[in-house]
Parts: C-alpha cells; structure tokens; sequence
C-alpha cells in the first residue's frame, strides 16, 4: 500500500516519535511504502491554509503537489525520536471551509495514486479527517495529538504528559522565589477549553489555586484562597490558570483574528488577573507566560512510548482496512474507536475530579 502520513495544528512533543513508528513499522512488518504530507492538510489542499502561512511556502510548493511531499524511509526517520516539533511541517488548514476543499483533497489523493492518509491531529485536523472520510471517502485513519489533552474517545493524547512535566517544574521553580519574597505567582499555561494541563501540573506541583475553564472559580473564591493561607502564615501563593479561564469580564484573547477552525488568539489572562489580585489583595504579584515552551523540545519518554504504539496501530488498522478509525488510548492500553467520537465534543475534566482536588487548594 501506499500511506501518507499527515501532522496538523499545533506541533507537540512526540510527533516526531509517531512518524518514525509508522515508517520503520509500515515498512519493515508490512512492506508498505510511506510518503510524508507537509504542512497537514495544507499540504493537499494550499487553498485551505490561512493566507500567512500559504505565503510562507516555496513557490514551487505552491504550484507543485510532489514538492509538498516528502520521501519517508526507515533511513531518512532515523534520529527524529528525539527532535521537538515535526519534520513535516503543519498548518491550520481547513479544507470544509474551503470551495471544493474535499473534492481538490480527493483530486490529489488520486494524483498521487495512495491507498491511504494518516492523519496525526488535534479536534480540528481529526474532524477534517473524519469528515474526508465520510464525505469524499478518502481512506483515513486517525492518531491524536495536542498538549491540550482534550481530544474525546482517548484517555490521553501525543504531547500532554511532556508539556504538563515542563509546567510541573515550572510550579516548582516559581515556589522557592514566591516564598523569599512574599509574592503571589502566576503560572498562565495553555489549554483553551480544558484545563488538563493546568490541573495536572498545578497538583503535581502544589499551586494553591488552579484556574481551569470548566470549572472557573470567581475572583472572590480565588481572594478567600489567598486570605486563608495568609492567616495561616503563608505570605505567598502561587496560582496556575489556563489561558481559557474566562475573567468576569470574559475571555482574554490576544488577537481578534480567527484561523480557519474560527479560534481567536488567546493569551494575556494571567497579566490581566494579577492587575485584579494587586488590587484586592494588597499582595504583589509577579506573571509568568511560558507559552510556546510547553509545546518546544524532545517529548518526554511516556510521550514518545505512546506515540510510537499508535503509530504502530494506526498502521495496523490502515493495513487492515479498517478506515475511519483513532488509535486511541483507553485504561493504559492501546485501542481504537471511530472517528466520529471526535464530534462528540471536547474531553474536559470532569466535575467531580476537580471537586476532588480542590479541597488541595488555599
Ligand atoms: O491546541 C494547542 C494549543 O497549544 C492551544 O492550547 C493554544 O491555544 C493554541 O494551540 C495556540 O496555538 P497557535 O498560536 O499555534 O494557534
């Protein structure tokens, strides 16, 4: 057979790890031959990626199917375990918004005489995929990925543990200097509709208080946190909060421009609460945004174990035939289910988790 290979949305940890699983397995087990898709679905359908990364690519990209290929060999994957990011690249593109998106998908999947895609994503790059898969056809199988971890029908996704281990330590840096100088900590990690990666670096760490957009705590619970650790002789708190914690006054995007999945640029909440915390508390407070770290650098050995076995699923189930499917992981174990669990919604936490953890906070 022959089996593209596709990365979508924002890169993570581990991706990396993935296509080199699918390469060496599909290869060596099956005999397959293995082609590289740049740019996610950009790279079949250019139309579909925003104007400013379109105007990012190569000229000959753009007018070249072949050049936005790439050759994909046990040789050439050789020493990616290790590396951040994708070698293949990836875009925001969104072929449903495109005219004719699917059918121009459909038209180059033709051109380039495959037998099928795996797509390696997010919500919005699976929901592409499944939606290829039920509209045009195109023989598709799903691996998910995101630091976010709020992917529905898998238990965890390529990307999460690396960049909640990068933010534990950050929690755990931030308390030695938030306890010398008497100060409150801010922490604004990303996570736009699931707090997973707040919640788990923020108990893993011991923050005092975790903002998370499911279930956001007001800024008089956040305050009686505060006075509470005060009168017990804590002059120092340190808060974690998703860049999706909407402030009363809503959420705190960054840029009103929407990419194609129609998301806005969030970011600067943790700014915009210290200014709200200076104010009530008397306390000062110190911000930190590591933004884009958490999603930079070799992927973390838990990520680089998972993606390699759904790597290594995804191409059983291509091989198999079984299209319209996401290597998914459920209890610890490998496993797969439909694609179109991906509509279901986000996977957010559940209330009575965090209901749990929150009697850790103040
Ligand atoms: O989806 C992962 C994510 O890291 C979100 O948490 C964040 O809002 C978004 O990507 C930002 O990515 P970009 O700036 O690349 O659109």
């Amino acid at each position: 057979m022959k089996i593209a290979v596709l990365t979508g949305g924002g890169d993570c940890p581990g991706l990396n790890p993935a296509i080199r699983a699918i390469v060496k397995y599909g290869v060596k087990r099956y005999g397959h031959k293995l082609i590289g898709i740049k740019y996610g679905w950009g790279g079949f359908v250019p139309e579909a990626m925003p104007s400013r990364e379109r105007a990012t690519l190569d000229p000959e990209e753009i007018e070249n199917l072949a050049a936005r290929t790439m050759e994909l060999t046990p040789e050439n994957v050789s020493g990616i375990l290790t590396k951040g990011g994708t070698i293949l690249g990836s875009s925001r593109a969104n072929p449903i918004k495109q005219e004719k998106g699917f059918d121009l998908l459909r038209q180059r999947f033709d051109e380039l005489n495959l037998d099928a895609v795996i797509a390696i994503g997010g919500e919005d790059t699976l929901t592409v995929a499944y939606e290829a898969f039920s509209q045009v056809r195109i023989p598709v199988v799903g691996i998910p990925k995101t630091i976010d971890n709020d992917v529905f029908g898998t238990d965890t996704t390529i990307g999460f543990a690396t960049a909640y281990e990068i933010m534990t330590d950050a929690v755990d840096r931030l308390h030695s200097t938030a306890e010398s100088h008497h100060m409150i900590h801010i922490l604004e990690v990303m996570g736009r509709r699931a707090g997973w990666i707040a919640l788990r670096a923020g108990i893993a760490g011991g923050a005092d208080i975790i903002l998370i957009p499911e279930f956001p705590l007001t800024l008089d619970e956040t305050c009686a946190y505060i006075e509470e650790r005060r009168k017990h002789g804590k002059k120092f708190s340190i808060i974690v909060v998703a860049e999706g914690y909407p402030l009363s006054s809503g959420l705190v995007i960054q840029s009103e421009q929407k990419d194609p999945f129609g998301h806005e640029q969030l970011g600067g909440v943790g700014n915009r609460l210290a200014n709200l915390l200076k104010e009530k508390t008397g306390f000062d407070v110190r911000v930190t945004n590591p933004a884009y770290m958490q999603r930079g650098g070799s992927a973390a050995p838990f990520d680089r174990w998972i993606a390699t076995r759904l790597g290594i699923r995804a191409v059983d189930l291509v091989h198999n035939r079984q299209f319209g499917r996401m290597a998914a992981v459920a209890r610890n174990e490998i496993v797969d289910v439909e694609l179109r669990e991906i509509a279901i919604g986000s996977r957010l936490i559940p209330q009575e988790l965090f209901e749990e953890l929150r009697w850790l906070f103040g």
